[in-house]
C-alpha cells in the first residue's frame, strides 16, 4: 500500500495506462482486459490490473490536474516499481488547424506551473516526454495506420479563465492544444528516470466552441485506448 493507492506490492503491472477519469479506467478494464482484478479503489480512483493479449497491464485514473497526477504517478513509480506510465486524455485545441477526434502524441508539455521547480528543482518551462514510450506510440500508430500528430502542448492549471486568448507560454512553445496533467507526469518521470508519454484526443476546439458530445466520447476515445494498449505490448 502507498498513501493514496491500496494495492499490494506486486499487484500493479510495470506499465500503467492512465486516463483522467476513474470510469474510463473501468471502461478499458471491462472492454479490453481479461483476468481483471480491482486492485485499488481508495477515493474511488480505481486501478485495475488485467491482461491484454496475454500481457499484464494496469489501468488507473490520474484524476484532474498536476497535484492529482503528481501524487498517483509518483507513488506508482516509487512504491510499485512501475517503469512506464502512458497518460491517455483529452485536450482543447487552441486553433482550428486541429479537428475534433485528432490524436496527439505529446513531445513537450509547456507550463507556467511551478510544480517541477518546487518539487524537483527542474527549471524548464517545457518538459519532454521521457524514455522510449513516445517512439513506441508513433511506431504502433504507423503499424495500425493511425494518423497521430507529434506536437507540443500546454499543460495548464486553469480550465476557466477571464481572457480566452492563447496564453503566452502556449505561443512561445508552439503548443497546439491544452490539457492539465502531462507536465507533472513528465516532471516526475524525469526526476525518477522513468518512462512517460501522453496521448491526447482533441475533445474541443476552443475558438469555435465545438466539442465531442457525451455519446460520441466513448467511441472517440476507443482509438486512443487501443493505441495505448498496443503500445504497452512493446
Ligand atoms: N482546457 C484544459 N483541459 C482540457 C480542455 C481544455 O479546454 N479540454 C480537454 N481538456
Amino acid at each position: 500500500m502507498s498513501v493514496h493507492i491500496s494495492a499490494k506490492k506486486g499487484e500493479i503491472a510495470k506499465t500503467v495506462l492512465m486516463p483522467g477519469d476513474p470510469l474510463r479506467a473501468k471502461y478499458i478494464a471491462d472492454n479490453f482486459l481479461t483476468d481483471v482484478t480491482l486492485v485499488s479503489k481508495t477515493r474511488n480512483v480505481f486501478f485495475f490490473t488485467g491482461k491484454y493479449k496475454g500481457k499484464e497491464i494496469t489501468v488507473g485514473a490520474s484524476g484532474m490536474g498536476f497535484p492529482s497526477i503528481g501524487i498517483y504517478s509518483y507513488e506508482l513509480f516509487t512504491e510499485y516499481e512501475v517503469d512506464t506510465i502512458i497518460r491517455i486524455g483529452t485536450c482543447g485545441a487552441y486553433a482550428t488547424d486541429l479537428k475534433l477526434f485528432d490524436i496527439l502524441n505529446v513531445e513537450k508539455a509547456a507550463s507556467e506551473s511551478t510544480y517541477a521547480k518546487f518539487a524537483w528543482e527542474i527549471e524548464e518551462e517545457a518538459i519532454s516526454n521521457q524514455g522510449d514510450a513516445f517512439d513506441k506510440i508513433n511506431q504502433t500508430a504507423s503499424e495500425l495506420n493511425l494518423n497521430v500528430k507529434s506536437t507540443n502542448i500546454h499543460s495548464s492549471d486553469i480550465f476557466y479563465r477571464k481572457n480566452p486568448t492563447v496564453p503566452a507560454i502556449a505561443e512561445k512553445y508552439n503548443c497546439l492544444a491544452v490539457e492539465m496533467e502531462a507536465f507533472a507526469l513528465f516532471a516526475n518521470a524525469k526526476y525518477l528516470g522513468k518512462n512517460a508519454a501522453t496521448i491526447l484526443t482533441v475533445s474541443d476546439i476552443i475558438p469555435t466552441k465545438e466539442e465531442i458530445s457525451a455519446d460520441q466520447r466513448e467511441q472517440a476515445l476507443r482509438t486512443m485506448m487501443e493505441l495505448s494498449l498496443e503500445t504497452a505490448l512493446k
